[in-house]
């Protein structure tokens, strides 16, 4: 089957007459299927050659989330405080070990997001429905804005999973393999006790109250997006990316990753640095939410995902206070942002399309 043969994600963008319309997108995967040598034009990116420095990390900042318990050694919890306070400052990002999570919980989140990649797509659509009203979410595209943009190298599956019944009479966890729910919601509950340790953990290391992060994610009424990220092999990987350069307009964000390493890239300075993440280890990155909550102390890291020659998965969980709530900047900060609220904030998101010359960011800025 050629590129025109009929597997097609559609996505709907809004015309420059304010009309939306509905667009085709290819599914990657089928794509992929045909062991084709060239990337197809719509898939090709731009790169800004300066910018590609192939620096080699030996190694990343981790966390040992232990080690920041209330049972840990003071002298020993301290320590880890400061390294997280200076990561969460210098990456917005690090990885994250003894975090709880029980590794058959990982395990079991990479065999259901690998059964269900693994259906023939006419299943994975079968197994799946759709947010009708909200775009971005089920299976399928990546977030679309226009007919001409260049196009990820990637499929994914997006769900809302918290907070409970966000999703009532929609059929967006898919049916098959039959246990995809549970296993995900076992990891998003792991997921969120984990990020509530963080929040008071990141606080702390920044001198402030335990409380001044996480009071504004409400226990019942925060919100937790789940995406699973697909990305095939890719034939030129160097011309390509899985997602484009952005940063996250969530609190914080939990990935993991399975099926080989290299993809994520962060903004350092000026050049994209690979992330050293071993596969099935968890990794953390501070949202833009945090970075207004915070004052601009914690930086949310601009970063991208390369295409690789072999497949890869990852699965990020969103974690965000309630759409209704108002974050106000911590006080001691220089003072650089202001309140916003979080619906708000999202939805200026998803508008402009950030990009690195135009942040979202700006919008929870003084003037
Ligand atoms: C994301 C993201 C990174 C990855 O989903 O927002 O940045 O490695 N994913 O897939
Ligand atoms: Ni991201």
């Amino acid at each position: 089957m050629g590129e025109e043969g009929g597997c097609f994600h559609e996505a709907t963008i809004m015309g420059q007459d304010g009309i939306p319309r509905t667009v085709r997108v290819p599914v990657v995967q089928e794509l992929a299927r045909q062991g084709l040598k060239f990337l197809p034009e719509r898939f090709i990116k731009a790169r800004n050659p300066s910018h590609e420095a192939n620096i080699t990390l030996p190694m990343f900042p981790s966390i040992n989330m232990a080690k920041l318990g209330q049972q840990a050694e003071p002298g020993v919890r301290a320590q880890e405080l400061a390294q997280l306070a200076s990561c969460a400052k210098e990456w917005g990002m690090f990885l994250v070990t003894d975090h709880g999570i029980h590794p058959s919980v990982v395990h079991g989140v990479k065999d259901v997001v690998q059964g269900f990649f693994r259906l023939p797509l006419e299943e994975k659509r079968a197994s799946v429905g759709s947010y009708a009203s909200i775009d971005n979410m089920g299976y399928g595209r990546n977030f679309v804005k226009s007919e001409d943009q260049a196009l990820d190298w990637i499929d994914r599956l997006a769900m809302k999973a918290a907070p409970k019944g966000v999703d009532e009479g929609l059929l967006v966890w898919p049916q098959k393999p039959p246990n995809f729910r549970q296993v995900m919601a076992k990891y998003v509950e792991q997921g969120r006790k984990l990020c509530d340790h963080l929040l008071q953990a990141l606080a702390e290391a920044l001198s402030l109250s335990p409380h001044d992060f996480i009071q504004n994610f409400d226990p019942e009424w925060s919100e937790i997006n789940v995406r699973v990220n697909y990305y095939p092999p890719c034939p030129q990987p160097e011309l390509a990316l899985g997602i484009t350069p952005h940063s996250d307009a969530s609190g914080l964000s939990l990935l993991t990753q399975f099926g080989c390493s290299g993809g994520l890239q962060v903004l350092k300075g000026l050049n994209w640095v690979t992330v050293p993440w071993p596969c099935d280890e968890l990794l953390v990155n501070v949202g833009d939410l945090l970075e207004i909550m915070s004052d601009g102390r914690l930086k949310s890291p601009w970063h991208r995902v390369v295409a690789t020659e072999k497949e890869r998965f990852s699965v990020a969980l969103f974690y965000n206070p309630p759409c209704s709530t108002e974050i106000q900047p911590v006080e001691d900060g220089d003072g650089a942002y202001k309140k916003v609220v979080v619906g708000d904030y999202v939805r200026h998101f998803y508008e402009i399309s950030p990009t690195l010359e135009k942040q979202a960011i700006a919008y929870a800025k003084k003037a």
